[in-house]
């Protein structure tokens, strides 16, 4: 039996909704009859989801695509499948096939959904099929999706983008925004809830702007709707947009009873000046207002964040706007990365982009800032008890880990297996950004 199994192999670059992609690939592999696998040699098919987000996620993708050159000689039945953002980015697809011409099937964003038809079409007609679809169709539901992140369930609610800032690739690469039917989402939850999943996550590049295109809904309708579905379960979203964070949203996100207590907002940046070259079009002012209303409405709310510093032109004091910001909302958490250039963005023509070593000196300052912050957080959990949910292993540190409803990790022992169940866990010890506890019956 063995020798007939057929299995694949997906590496996953980028966001939690390539994350999710990939479990629809995954998906229609499973309905093809092919099993997973994480060993290259015994994989039939091996399939890169990539990301162009930054520049080092795309050099990434592409160094790993090279090192299986020397296997596909070797292994010439193997089929070797790239896909994603990457590949999607006007004109690289045939730059990057003549680049690694043993790569079977190049496909991008917009057509994932007929990853099966070009599978099939490659193994009839052993030709290199490229198939890059320019223009997003229409919303294709129902595709089969083979999940590996129990007890979350990733469910997409918008796809593609429509804001525009000026240093990021997604519009390009995703296409305008398009809401799935609210009743279409609802059916996800629901039947995940069903089945067993104990944590939903709402994914859209900005889920503020669910229904724009639908007419007589919006996201907090969508919040109401999904928090309606009986059962116990936690229920999740990202990522928020600033401009579109208003404080009808905050009151259904604070009505509901299952939204978790943190939430993701991205800053991008403390400076009017680089915020409005940015085109994020909302100000430091507005932003800290939103922040008010949240802690209004949610006094204890956990807000995480997205920092990104050197944007073409950023001075020392508009970085220092940055570093002000944070020590002002204190963030629970904050993603940090450094500008990088992306062809085919505005900001990729703008005058002033900053020295490396100026970007280095600025991340690290930024970095240094939010772990003492968060360093200062975790101090307040000793001795608390809070409840968490299970959601794996650690093999290293052999013991179970979850997060509460704040986003917050925590490390503790257990004997039944316990992925996927809430367990109340007192705060034994506090150090970085995750705690260590131990069970307590309640
Ligand atoms: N739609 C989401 C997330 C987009 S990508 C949002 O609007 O927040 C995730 C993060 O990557 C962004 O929030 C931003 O901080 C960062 N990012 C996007 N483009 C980038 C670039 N060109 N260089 C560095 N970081 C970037
Ligand atoms: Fe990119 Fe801005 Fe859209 Fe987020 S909102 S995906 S940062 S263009
Ligand atoms: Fe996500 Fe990267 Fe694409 S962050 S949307 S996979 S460019």
């Amino acid at each position: 039996m063995e020798n007939n199994a057929k299995f694949y192999k997906i590496i996953t670059y980028g966001c939690q909704m390539n994350l999710h992609e990939s479990e629809k690939i995954a998906g229609i592999l499973t309905a093809l009859n092919y099993a997973e696998t994480d060993d290259d040699e015994k994989a039939k098919v091996i399939v890169f989801n990539t990301c162009c987000i930054r520049e080092n996620a795309s050099q990434r993708a592409e160094g790993n695509v090279g090192a299986l050159k020397q296997l596909k000689r070797k292994k010439k039945d193997l089929i070797i499948a790239v896909g994603g953002c990457m590949t999607q980015q006007p004109g690289f697809a045939d730059k990057f096939h003549e680049k690694f011409p043993f790569v079977d099937i190049i496909f991008g964003t917009h057509n994932l959904e007929k990853f099966k038809d070009l599978l099939l079409k490659k193994l009839s007609t052993k030709k290199t099929v490229i198939s890059i679809d320019e223009k997003e169709g229409e919303i294709i539901e129902g595709t089969p999706k083979t999940r590996t992140s129990f007890p979350n369930a990733w469910v997409n609610i918008t796809y593609g983008c429509n804001n525009f800032c000026t240093y990021c690739i997604v519009p390009y690469v995703r296409g305008r925004e398009r809401s799935r039917k609210l009743q279409d989402v609802v059916n996800e939850c629901k039947e995940l809830i069903d089945a067993g999943y104990r944590e939903i996550t709402l994914l859209g590049q900005n889920v503020n702007s669910y229904g724009n295109d639908l007419g007589n809904v919006n996201f907090a309708t969508l919040i109401n709707e999904v928090s309606k579905i009986k059962g116990k379960f936690r229920l999740k979203f990202m990522t928020n947009h600033p401009k579109d964070f208003t404080e009808d949203l905050i009151k259904a996100i604070s009505d509901s009873d299952k939204t978790c207590k943190c939430v993701h907002l991205p800053v991008q940046a403390g400076s009017n000046r680089i915020l409005k070259l940015m085109n994020r079009r909302y100000t430091r002012e507005d932003y800290l207002e939103k922040v008010r209303l949240l802690r209004k409405y949610i006094p204890d709310v956990a807000i995480t964040t997205d920092i990104m510093v050197s944007f073409p032109t950023e001075t020392e004091e508009d970085f220092l706007d940055t570093l002000n910001l944070v020590e002002e909302v204190r963030f629970a958490g904050a993603f940090t990365f450094i500008y990088s250039k992306r062809n085919g963005t505005p900001a990729a023509k703008m005058d002033g982009q900053i020295p490396e070593d100026v970007s280095k000196e600025r991340i690290v300052k930024l970095i240094d800032a939010q772990n003492r912050i968060n360093r200062e957080q975790s101090e307040q959990y000793l001795n608390k008890v809070v409840e968490i949910l299970c959601e794996g292993y650690d093999d290293k540190k052999n013991m179970y880990l979850g997060r509460d409803t704040y986003g917050r990790m925590a490390y503790f022992n257990g004997n039944d297996n316990l992925v996927g169940e809430f367990v109340n866990v007192k705060i034994t010890k506090t150090g970085g950004i995750s705690l260590v506890g131990e069970i307590v019956n309640d």
